[in-house]
Parts: structure tokens; sequence; C-alpha cells
């Protein structure tokens, strides 16, 4: 496969393994990494890097012809938690981003574009258990509105362009490889470096704080399994719910103590309550999973186990 690929965001949690994934099935060479900062080594040093701000549309225009680009993976955003705190520049570098790739894509420079969307989509209107495909999104965050507006844009530029872009709505995920973004479940992979390195955790997030969760391996199938999904099953042109497990800091505290019995969690909240407070506790995917043949592997155990072996040999 030659297909020849652009990741931006790449050093982030999600595009940091994305990258790699991609490069072992496509080849180091047509995998072009590309941030605002460098990443870590291994992704370094796997295959081809550029320092890009997406936000500078003449810069983006020029890799994507130096390195005739077909498909971009547009990973960089503002997440929800650091959005609250720049609004107007999470609008800009989250709306403006996707605008401009969409608008290469309608122009025939780049054939197909993943963007993913987000939980943050649903508000406290949106029913909070097994939340359906299509329901009442009235997000209240600035983050959640981008990505409303953003799914509305996909739609609008399949219907109207033909263009072929492919979206999700992530949940929180869980990773052991970097560091979540500055998102509001970024507690779930905190609580597993806390576990390892001090026995206990302060959670900024309540008791009975359920949320919609899944494993960073399960993600990137996701991700790529959409993106070679055949272009008639692809029937969401807005964004796809997706869903793995659902918890609590408690539950995932006991999971944790399976291994270390000793661990404990207290809670002090912060601002970011309010915000899992209007997203879903539980998400229906039944679309995704008839549509394309989503699956998900890890539940709450296995993930936790992975989490802590992979932590433990890293971090000690
Ligand atoms: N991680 C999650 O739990 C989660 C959940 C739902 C949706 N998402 C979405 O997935 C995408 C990737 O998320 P992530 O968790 O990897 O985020 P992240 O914050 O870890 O990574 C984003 C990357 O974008 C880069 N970036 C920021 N501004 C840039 C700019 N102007 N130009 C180029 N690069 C820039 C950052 O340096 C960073 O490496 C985002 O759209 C996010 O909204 C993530």
């Amino acid at each position: 496969m030659n297909t020849k690929i652009l990741i931006i965001g790449a050093c982030g949690q999600i595009g940091s393994e994305l990258t790699l994934a991609l490069r072992t099935i496509y080849g180091d060479s047509n995998v072009i990494a590309s941030d605002i900062r460098e990443g870590n080594d291994e992704l370094m040093n796997s295959g081809p890097f550029e320092i890009l701000d997406v936000t500078d549309k003449i810069a983006l225009e020029s890799i994507i012809r130096k390195y005739q680009i077909e498909e971009v993976y547009l990973m960089a955003a503002m997440l929800s938690a650091t959005a609250e705190k720049f609004p107007e520049k999470a609008w800009q570098l989250n709306m403006n981003s996707l605008l401009s790739i969409l608008d290469f894509a309608k122009d025939g420079l780049i054939k197909k574009i993943f963007w993913p969307s987000s939980i943050a989509v649903f508000g406290p209107t949106t029913p909070r258990e097994n939340t359906p495909q299509q329901t009442v999104t009235e997000p209240t965050t600035v983050y959640g509105i981008s990505k409303l507006a953003g799914e509305r844009w996909c739609e609008y530029y399949f219907n109207n362009y033909d263009v072929d872009v492919r979206s999700i709505r992530y949940p929180g995920l869980i990773s052991w490889k970097t560091n979540p973004g500055g998102g509001t479940t970024d507690y779930a992979v905190d609580i597993y470096h806390q576990a390892i390195q001090k026995g206990s955790y302060e959670c900024f997030l309540s008791e009975g704080t359920i949320l919609p969760m899944m494993y960073m391996d399960d993600a990137i199938k996701a991700t790529i399994g959409i993106m070679q999904a055949d272009k008639a099953n692809i029937k969401e042109r807005s964004s796809y719910n997706l869903a793995a497990i659902s918890f609590a800091p408690e539950e995932v505290t006991a999971a944790i103590k399976k291994h270390i019995p000793e661990f404990t969690i207290s809670y002090d909240p912060d601002f970011r309550q309010k915000i899992a407070d209007s997203w879903p506790q539980s998400i229906d995917d039944a679309k995704a999973r008839s549509d394309w043949g989503w699956k998900h592997e890890f539940d709450l155990a296995s993930m936790t186990k992975a989490m802590l072996t992979n932590l433990k040999a890293t971090i000690g």
C-alpha cells in the first residue's frame, strides 16, 4: 500500500500511537508526521516529520504538495478542559484547521480525511444512558460547540462536494505511551501513573461520575478501521458514536486494587466536574458496529492489566 498519509497533531496522545500503527501498515516513508512541536524519540526516529502550524494554510498546502499527500488525519485540536480557558483560540484552531483540510479535499488536492469528533457534542439535555447516534446535541463547552459545528461541516462537504471525510466521536481515551492533552477524562490515565508512583490518587472528578472510556489500542483500531472501510459503508457523514467501556473513578480504583491492594483514592472535584456532568454515561454505537464492523476488545479489567504492566515497565 503506497498511500501517502499526513498526520497533523502527530505528537499528541492519539497521534503518537496512530503514526506508528499507520507506518507499520503503509510503510514508514509513506506516513508523514507533523505537529507544532517535536514528539517522542520513537515517533521522531521512525519516519518523516515536519514542524507545521496547521493554522498556517500556506505551509499546510506546501507540505501536502511536497509529499503528494492523499489522506489526512487531522488530530490537532485544543481539548475540552484547556479550551474552556482559551475559548477563542480553541474555536480558531479547531474550526479553521478542519475547514482548510475540507477545502483542500473539495479542490481535489487530497482524497480522504479522518477528523475526530467527541462525546463532547452532547450536553445536559442529551439522554445520558445509551446515548443514541441521532439525539439532542446542545453542548455547553466551547470544545463541544466546535466539535458539533465540525460534524455539520463534514456532512455538508460530503453532501455538496462529495468530500470523503470520516469521523468518530471518541470517548475518553486511556493510554500509557503518551500523556493526555488537557481533557476532562485525563484522570483515568493519571490514576494509573499515581497508583504505581505514589500508591494514592486525588481525583478531580467526584465519586459516581460515570463516563464513556476506551483503551487506546481500540481507538487506533477504530480509526484505521473506519478509514479502510468501503466508501459505501460509511453512511454517517457527520460522526459515528463509538463505545467500549463506561466507569466511575471508584470502579477503576477497584480494578487497580486487584493488582495494588494498598492503593487509595480521594476526591477533590474542580471545574472539570461541571463538564463531566454535562456528558453521557454510556453510548449506543450500534451504527458503527453494523455499518463498518467496529468491535472493541478491551474491558476495564484487561485495560487495567495492560496499563499497569506497560507503565511498570516504563516508569517503574
Ligand atoms: N484523547 C481523548 O480522550 C480524545 C477524546 C475525544 C476526542 N479527541 C480528539 O482527538 C484529537 C486528538 O486528540 P489528542 O488526545 O491526541 O490531543 P493532544 O492534545 O494530545 O494532541 C494534539 C496535538 O496537536 C498539536 N497541535 C496543537 N496545536 C497545533 C497547531 N496549531 N498545529 C499543529 N499541531 C498542533 C499538539 O502539539 C498536540 O501534539 C483531537 O481532535 C481531540 O479533540 C481526543
